[in-house]
């Protein structure tokens, strides 16, 4: 859905806010674009937006090209930027249909305007002016304005930022729900690592401009993991610990709370982990304990995050 290829942008003042992107989005993905502050979101976002004309490289949105195809390309995005520019004296229901005008200036869809009222959550408030908008509610109307034209892809630069964790939830549900109801790409920049974690299936990380990363998330966590840890419960988590530790010599076997850890040896690839947890199963089974939970410690998207960060630094030092 989105492909770009050596893109760059260097600022009028010759800074370069980003290097050499090559950025892979599939239709479908909610993906996730992260990084420090000042690591080059925007400036992207607004190169994929047709904002911002790259300095190199290209950029293809469904096969088209934003900056020699920029109108075609326009209708089929939505754009929820940075910071909006409300109107505050118009009501929801006006604002909607004042940018539903732009595109369709020969008649208003006002179906699809009840429409996506309904679907933000703001259909009792279509006759409330914006300025009584509460941050989370003109946020939701953002999204609404970004969906007039009925996009297939739509980008969010931070859409949760400054908004409590209820309105979070209420941003995080809505877009999920776009993604599994309408089949809309979401390509979204956030702070929120939580949002990313819950939200994104891939994800890209940059720094200083640099892509460290790009990846389902799945990928980048196990790229990142260098143990891995067992995670179990049983019937007698205090029998189970002395029996993995006594009878099988499993060394590192600890009780955490109510869930038994064991760290598998680094050296052991994926047979191997499948042997052990084989050999927990067997032992626990055969003096008659019951298994509660068998599963694996994975990587929060923030320790992820972090852990490319740091790597990043760290070729960047060596470089
Ligand atoms: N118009 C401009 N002229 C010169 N430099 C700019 C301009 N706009 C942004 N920059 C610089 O480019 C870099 C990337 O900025 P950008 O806004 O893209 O980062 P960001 O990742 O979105 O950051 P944040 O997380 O704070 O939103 C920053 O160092 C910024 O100061
Ligand atoms: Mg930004």
């Amino acid at each position: 859905m989105i492909e770009t290829s050596g893109v760059s942008k260097t600022y009028h003042n010759g800074f370069t806010a980003v290097r050499e992107l090559n950025l892979h989005v599939n239709e479908g993905d909610i993906f996730g674009f992260l990084g420090p502050n000042g690591a080059g979101k925007t400036t992207t976002i607004r190169m994929l937006d047709g904002l911002l004309a790259p300095t190199t490289g290209t950029i293809r949105i469904a096969g088209m090209d934003v900056t020699a195809q920029s109108t075609e390309v326009k209708k089929i995005i939505g754009v929820v930027p940075e910071s909006h520019g409300y109107y505050y004296w118009m009501t929801a229901r006006e604002y909607l249909q004042y940018f539903d005008a732009l595109f369709h200036p020969e008649k208003s869809d006002s179906k699809y305007i009840d429409l996506l009222l309904e679907r933000v959550g703001l259909a009792d408030k279509h006759n409330v002016s914006v300025g009584q908008f509460s941050r989370g509610m003109k946020q939701r109307l953002g999204i609404a304005k970004a969906l007039i034209n009925h996009p297939k892809i739509i980008f969010l630069d931070e859409p949760t930022l400054g908004l409590d964790p209820k309105g979070q939830k209420e941003i995080q549900d809505l877009l999920r729900g776009l993604n599994e109801n309408e089949g809309l790409t979401i390509f979204i920049t956030s702070h929120m690592l939580k949002d990313i974690e819950v939200l994104c299936n891939r994800v890209c990380i940059i720094k200083d401009g640099l892509m460290i990363e790009q990846g389902s998330i799945r990928e980048l966590q196990d790229r990142y993991m260098d143990t891995y840890t067992i995670l179990l419960q049983s019937s007698d988590n205090l029998r189970a610990v002395k029996l993995l530790k006594d009878a099988e010599h499993l060394p590192q076997v600890s009780l955490c709370e109510e869930r038994i850890e064991i760290t598998c040896p680094s050296h052991l690839n994926a047979e191997g982990i499948l042997a052990v947890k084989h050999r927990v199963a067997t032992a626990l089974f055969s003096e008659g304990l019951d298994i509660l939970e068998l599963s694996h410690k994975s990587l929060s998207m923030e320790d992820v995050f972090f852990k490319a960060i740091e790597r990043g630094e760290k070729k960047a030092v060596s470089a």
